[in-house]
């Protein structure tokens, strides 16, 4: 971290527990489809994983959010699955569809991946992160990422996405071992990639659990909270300047205030549906909260979203809160829409 720029940010204050009357903002998947200028370069690159892999393309859609908008934060332009991508697992995206890989039905196919991240191969999203950091305003903070290993683990079994994760969920049940196995070299390749992140600039990592509230209770523990823990306490130890995120989608709120509870998580992701005032009463005072928005309000624009912004921010006030969604913002969503979330911001925090 390079003193001076990261001590300034508005994110990175709020994240080592200070309060702010304006939350910081940033909106999870900012760098995408709903904007004009990503789909105009988007266009020119043959496929969704190239476009990842180019140092100046990716640099510039994570810079398109903040020159649009401002936000408090960027998010490296990357996907979760490059760490499979690195494991010798390929992954293509198929038009409108979503990721393919080759699914590992069974243990057996694990012999197919390798059982340590080649990090060369992931060493453009590295350039990306130092091109954006020389380009980012002084006040604005970086943030890199990964998957969870549960959420990696279930489009590296099922070889896409699925509605419940059932084929990940049988698989752990029939072998757990051989489960435990593939979860044990995420953790290790997750820690590889986020430490070479932060090597090469970001200040904050983000940990996205998007498939977590598909496990009972046992299982959550085992496969989600338990490897993110693992992750976040390697990071801590080995860069303990750089603030940790996790986004456990569709917990409760005991599940989240014991994720929050952990030293080295320094703020806990809420979904949609999460009960953000009994959050705001049971989670960790020092753990920062983030998110809730409905992406489909933002979307639909209802006078509702004025309303809801200011449930959100009353329930949260006198804690370290950053403004997010509740998940990842839609494409259809009008750049209207998103100047009205700042705009309303603004004037609540004047
Ligand atoms: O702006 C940002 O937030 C940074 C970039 C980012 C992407 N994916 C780019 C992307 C981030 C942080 C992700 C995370 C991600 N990727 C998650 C976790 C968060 C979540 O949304 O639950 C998951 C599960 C993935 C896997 C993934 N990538 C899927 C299932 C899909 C297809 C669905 C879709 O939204 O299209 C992707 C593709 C993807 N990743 C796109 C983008 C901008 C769209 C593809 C394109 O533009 O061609």
């Amino acid at each position: 971290m390079k003193s001076g720029r990261a001590a300034a940010g508005r994110f990175l204050r709020v994240l080592s527990g200070e309060t702010l009357a304006r939350p910081p903002l940033w909106l999870m998947r900012q760098a995408g489809r709903y904007l004009p200028e990503y789909r105009e370069l988007r266009a020119t690159a043959p496929n969704f994983m190239t476009f990842c892999y180019d140092p100046p393309k990716a640099a510039e859609v994570t810079l398109q959010p903040i020159r649009r908008f401002g936000f408090d934060a960027a998010i490296i332009f990357c996907d979760i699955l490059v760490v499979p991508d690195a494991l010798g697992q390929p992954v293509s995206f198929e038009t409108g569809e979503g990721p393919r890989l080759e699914p590992i039905a069974e243990p057996a196919g694990l012999s197919r991946i390798r059982d340590k991240i080649d990090l060369s191969r992931l060493s453009p999203v590295y350039e990306a992160i130092d091109r954006v950091k020389g380009a980012l305003p002084a006040d604005t903070a970086l943030i890199g990422f990964c998957g969870a290993p549960w959420t990696v683990a279930t489009y590296m079994i099922a070889g896409r996405g699925t509605p419940d994760q059932a084929p990940a969920r049988l698989f752990a049940y029939r072998h757990p071992e051989a489960f435990q196995q593939l979860i044990d070299i995420l953790v290790d390749s997750s820690i590889e990639h986020l430490s070479a992140q932060i090597k090469a600039g970001v200040d904050v990592v983000q940990i996205f659990d998007s498939w977590a509230g598909v496990l009972p209770e046992p299982e959550l523990e085992k496969w989600s909270f338990a490897p993110i823990v693992r992750i976040a306490e390697a990071i801590r130890a080995l860069h303990p300047a750089t603030k940790i995120i996790a986004f456990p989608r569709g917990v409760s709120t005991r599940q989240t205030a014991q994720l929050a509870a952990v030293g080295a998580i320094d703020c806990v992701g809420l979904d949609t549906a999460a009960d953000v005032s009994a959050c705001a009463t049971s989670v960790d005072a020092n753990c920062a909260l983030q998110g809730n928005l409905d992406p489909l309000l933002l979307l639909s624009g209802s006078t509702a979203l004025e309303t809801d912004v200011e449930r959100i921010t009353k329930a949260l006030r006198g804690r370290p809160h950053i403004f997010n969604l509740g998940h990842g913002i839609l494409p259809p969503t009008p750049i209207a829409h998103v100047e009205r979330l700042i705009a309303h911001l603004d004037r609540l925090g004047s």
